[in-house]
């Protein structure tokens, strides 16, 4: 169902690969909920072409960013307010990749090259959105900037590899840059803790199936799945939500709140 929520508001989603794509989920609710978007992905990404049925769908310009890259960044930026005569009202970064994890190298082996890489696409590039943002005043007033991430950033889950880091130093920016940017344009930056969920970057995690149902069964809700994190992000974006921002928001279930459940207990006592 719509709300009309985000009537005459405009954005950049960052991230949508493929259906599955949680940024995907976005961009369709974004839309129906009256949006106008603009998407962007690293051109490696855009050469698989799946992208272009979304731009279709949502009537949607394609700009080509790597997020490493601060010239990639400006261009999508100026390009995105020339298409829309001015600044965007919210943006969603939906962007990760760890190369340790990809190459299944152990977390006490990990290679510093690889780790770099996978920090600078899954963290920093955060830092270099909002940075470049803020400098061309890409962002309007009462704009809302969401970032997913992973509870991986506050507990062990060995597998989750460097990209808990990643997700940990994430969420520090976004606390950070929240209070400038809150400060200076009453711009709000909150990341969203998601449920694992089966997408290209999901699936690449060692033991995803295990790991997945785990947290179905330690949530008391159940996972949250792709759709209903659109709906959550939709509601940040909008209106309101206003007084909301430097929060790592968790969208589980309640999985990061649960000690144990009755099923997890059963299930140890077989
Ligand atoms: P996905 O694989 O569909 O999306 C990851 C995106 O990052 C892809 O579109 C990819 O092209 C993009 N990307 C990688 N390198 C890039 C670069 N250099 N420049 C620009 N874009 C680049 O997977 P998913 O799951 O939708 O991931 C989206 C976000 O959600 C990620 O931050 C992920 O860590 C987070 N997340 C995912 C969970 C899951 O279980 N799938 C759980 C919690 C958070």
């Amino acid at each position: 169902m719509a709300y009309n929520l985000l009537k005459g508001k405009k954005g950049i989603i960052f991230g949508a690969l493929n259906e599955q794509s949680i940024a995907w989920k976005v961009a369709q609710r974004a839309v129906e909920e009256g949006a106008q978007i603009v998407l962007s992905n690293a051109p490696i990404a855009l050469r698989m072409g799946e992208l272009n049925k979304l731009a279709e769908e949502c009537n949607a310009p394609v700009i080509g960013a790597d997020v490493t890259n601060n010239d990639d960044i400006n261009n999508l930026l100026t390009q995105t307010m020339d298409h829309f005569g001015g600044g965007v009202d919210f943006v969603l970064h939906s962007i990760g990749m760890s190369v340790n994890v990809r190459k299944a190298i152990p977390y006490t082996q990990n290679n510093y090259d690889f780790t770099h890489k996978g920090f600078d696409i899954s963290a920093l590039s955060l830092h270099r959105v909002l940075q470049a943002a803020m400098k061309m005043d890409a962002i309007n007033e009462w704009g809302s900037v969401v970032a997913l991430t992973y509870i991986a950033a506050q507990r062990v889950f060995p597998d989750y590899n460097d990209m808990s880091d990643n997700k940990a130093v994430l969420e520090s920016i976004a606390r950070n840059f929240g209070y400038f940017y809150g400060t200076q344009k009453k711009v709000r930056v909150n990341t969203v803790s998601q449920s694992p969920t089966r997408t290209t970057a999901g699936s690449g995690v060692k033991g995803f199936d295990g790991f997945i149902n785990y947290a179905e069964k330690m949530s008391p809700l159940g996972n949250a799945d792709a759709d209903q994190c659109a709906d959550y992000c939709v509601s940040l974006f909008s209106d309101l939500t206003r007084m909301v921002t430097m929060q790592n928001l968790f969208h589980d279930g309640g999985f990061s709140f649960t000690g144990v459940t009755k099923e997890v207990i059963e299930r140890m006592g077989e």
